[in-house]
């Protein structure tokens, strides 16, 4: 009875405590919502300590990243993790990568779909299935306990052999841009504080932490920083990731001219820049230039900038500014007012995503003698060769890892799940879902030895060749082959079998000395979860193939604007083994140079100007069925309406990427065209719809450096229609201004 009642006392007790609690936060005025972020901010900054708003400008730390706090401990177990302030309502940020799914589930003890990498996803050109892609992650994160994504990653592909390209949207910045603006939206509508990286020009992973970029300013604004522009504009991400490399002189968190004179003044940016993890490099400096917050530790932005504002050296002013930034995109997102609730993810949701995306993802480079779609009812054996096409499918690797349900299904003896610089293969088998669309019968050979492969694929009917090439953050290629001996394999198979098909799992364009050998080509990318049975759903003609390159595929690494890669001087980085490395790269080092000459000229507009032919071009995909472009008129509107007619001549319905391109007039100083501009317009056979492109004026400007905006040169402007960059049956040439 005695017991029972002190029980009752204490229930009571915690009753009366919490209501208390809850009373507190709610008489917050600041939880008023129809007060705007911004005024809702400033009402709690007011109300906080240094030492608060100290807490809120850093991380708690991260394993191998130097010294960790003992805050972590209430880290959810994502990259990022920042203490609030609970007294005034303001939660802990919990922070995850999330490039193309949530990272480190598997260490957490938790599970998150794999999406088609973001490459992948760009060659959908697609602005709802990016919508949809964000959404996914936003919703994932928030079922993890996560209420900040590390994703948006936009660096255009300006060097073919960067080993994050597949994390990335492509090499035009119109269409990146587009695309990681409707990623975001999706992500942060699922009340989630988003995230555009890495701000700016980080196009290398070699030396990244040294490497000095040598850009001009038109060059940049018109290249790498308008995907910035656009992207921001269109998505409104609450978080600018500043990135590891050096722009003209200055770490990119150190710039004020990239933080401040564009990002804020210009763009207007409402929201915080935060360091990439060790690209934070001084306090006095870093926070005039208008970096917000350093991640993941507290080198510079903890203690060391107390004392800098109690000294005088960084104005209170300016760390109010970082902290309202950021409380403000917390009331922003919605991350205050709706907090996510831990759950668990909806995977059959996710699976379906994943499928749609991948579906539109996939490429076909070739297509001679029809040998695609397959017909299930004609062949009686199928030969699949490499790439561990019996078990799974390969993921990107680094900070962008997901990881697969079970565990990796490659894995070295003596492993663990996804080890940081191992290849992670999804459990996602082409072969079970092309054997369960056929009767044939199905073998399968591992390619390692070249005489089982090419004797299998002589007693098959068909034969197809899948052919992997891994990427990871921290490094770059050396050439865009396939390497392991996987040219060969191809040469020796399509010799042996005249009906062989090449599946490609690439995160970067490669090279095919075997290109005139098979019938058929599809890059494949990096699938996902589900990009067996997208896979198959394309061999066998389910699904009508709609991707188009959002990159280009040189002929060889001869082709492109830079022999090799920019490379530190010898001796000049720290050893991997170097448990001081994290310092040294805080504290700065050598810069070695990365001179961009091709100035304008990145992706296509590079062998468009040079007038180099390529494997296959920007804005290229067949499909099942063909398309005639006809009947173009352009018309000045806000800058120029774009219309033409659309017919899918063929006997399949299907979906054609219709893009219009621009040439500017000779005195704008241009390289020879730019896309301005797509269409996806799904059509029955034989059927034709008209289709209407507004390009608006800043997708036909220029830079112009001396009076530092956009501008539109007055004159003549050229207009290009149809299905890929060097298909473009329609032209129509306007006067503008
Ligand atoms: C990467 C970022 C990532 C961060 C946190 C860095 O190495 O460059 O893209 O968000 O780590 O994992």
């Amino acid at each position: 009875m005695l017991i029972l009642r002190r029980h009752a006392v204490l229930l009571c007790l915690v009753i009366s405590f919490a209501s208390a609690s809850l009373v507190a936060q709610s008489s917050h005025p600041w939880t008023n919502t129809s007060l705007s972020p911004d005024e809702r901010a400033a009402m709690v900054v007011k109300e906080m300590t240094l030492g608060e708003k100290i807490s809120l400008l850093h991380g708690t730390g991260h394993e191998g990243l130097g010294p960790m706090s003992p805050k972590s401990i209430a880290s959810n177990g994502g990259a990022g993790h920042v203490v609030g302030v609970p007294r005034l309502g303001i939660p802990d940020i919990q922070m995850s990568d999330a490039a193309y799914g949530v990272r480190a589930s598997g260490k957490n003890g938790r599970y998150s779909t794999a999406l088609p990498a973001n490459l992948g996803a760009a060659a959908s050109w697609d602005l709802q299935a990016a919508y949809d892609y964000g959404a996914l992650i936003g919703r994932e994160l928030r079922a993890q306990g996560f209420n900040m994504s590390l994703g948006g990653g936009v660096n255009l592909t300006r060097e073919a052999r960067n080993g994050r390209n597949f994390e990335y949207l492509g090499e035009d910045p119109i269409l990146a841009g587009k695309l990681v603006g409707e990623l975001i939206k999706g992500t942060q509508d699922q009340h989630m504080i988003g995230d555009i990286k890495h701000y700016a020009l980080n196009n290398q992973e070699t030396g990244r932490n040294a490497v000095n970029v040598n850009a001009d300013e038109r060059s940049m604004r018109e290249t790498d920083l308008l995907a910035f522009e656009i992207g921001i504009r269109n998505g409104s991400p609450a978080g600018v990731m500043c990135s590891y490399n050096r722009v003209n002189g200055d770490y990119a968190c150190d710039s004020k001219y990239l933080l401040t004179d564009v990002l804020r003044r210009e763009w207007k940016f409402p929201g915080f820049v935060l360091s990439d993890w060790g690209a934070a490099h001084s306090i006095v400096r870093a926070s005039a230039a208008g970096m917000d917050h350093e991640q993941p530790n507290e080198y510079f932005y903890g203690d060391a900038l107390k004392k800098a504002v109690e000294a005088g050296q960084v104005p209170m002013a300016e760390v109010d500014d970082h902290v309202l930034r950021i409380v403000r995109s917390m009331f922003a997102t919605g991350v205050i007012d709706d907090p996510p609730q831990k759950s668990v993810v909806d995977v059959e949701r996710g699976f379906e995503v994943a499928q749609q995306i991948a579906e539109q993802a996939m490429v076909l480079l070739k297509n001679e003698k029809k040998q695609l779609p397959l017909d299930a009812s004609k062949i009686k054996s199928l030969a699949i060769i490499g790439a561990h096409a019996d078990v799974g499918m390969l993921s990107g690797g680094g900070s962008a890892q997901v990881d697969p349900p079970g565990g990796n299904v490659i894995m070295p003896p003596g492993k663990r799940n996804t080890v940081w610089g191992t290849p992670v293969w999804f459990p996602t088998s082409p072969m079970k879902a092309i054997q369960a669309k056929t009767k044939a019968k199905v073998s399968f050979d591992a390619g390692t030895d070249l005489n089982s492969a090419t004797a299998l694929a002589r007693s098959a009917d068909v034969a197809i060749v899948f052919a992997s090439r891994w990427e990871i953050e921290g490094r770059d290629s050396d050439s865009l082959s396939l390497g392991d001996n996987q040219d060969e394999l191809i040469a020796k198979v399509a010799a042996a079998n005249p009906n062989t098909i090449v599946v490609l799992e690439t995160g970067n364009p490669v090279s095919m000395p075997w290109v005139n050998n098979v019938n058929a080509i599809l890059e494949a990318w990096y699938s996902g979860s589900r990009g067996a049975d997208a896979l198959a759903n394309i061999l066998f003609g389910d699904v009508n193939p709609s991707a188009k390159l959002p990159i280009t595929f040189p002929k060889s690494e001869a082709d492109l604007p830079h022999a090799s890669v920019a490379k530190e001087p010898p001796g000049t980085q720290p050893a991997s083994n170097d448990p001081d490395a994290w310092k040294k790269r805080l504290e700065g080092l050598p810069a070695f140079q990365s001179i961009y000459d091709e100035k304008l000229k990145v992706g296509y507009k590079w062998y468009d100007a040079e007038k180099k032919s390529v494997l296959f071009p920007f804005g290229y995909g067949l499909s099942y069925t063909t398309y005639s472009y006809s009947n173009l008129k352009v018309q000045p509107g806000k800058a120029a309406t774009v219309s033409f007619t659309v017919k899918n001549t063929g006997s399949r319905a299907g979906a054609e990427i219709a893009q219009v391109y621009a040439s500017l007039p000779a005195t704008a100083g241009e390289p020879p065209k730019r896309l301005v501009g797509w269409s996806k317009v799904k059509l029955n056979p034989g059927e034709s719809k008209d289709v209407t492109v507004e390009v608006e004026p800043l997708f036909l400007s220029i830079f112009n450096v001396e009076q530092k905006g956009w501008q539109l040169v007055g004159g003549e402007y050229g207009f290009l229609v149809g299905g890929s960059s060097q298909a473009l049956p329609l032209k129509a040439t306007i006067s503008l201004k």
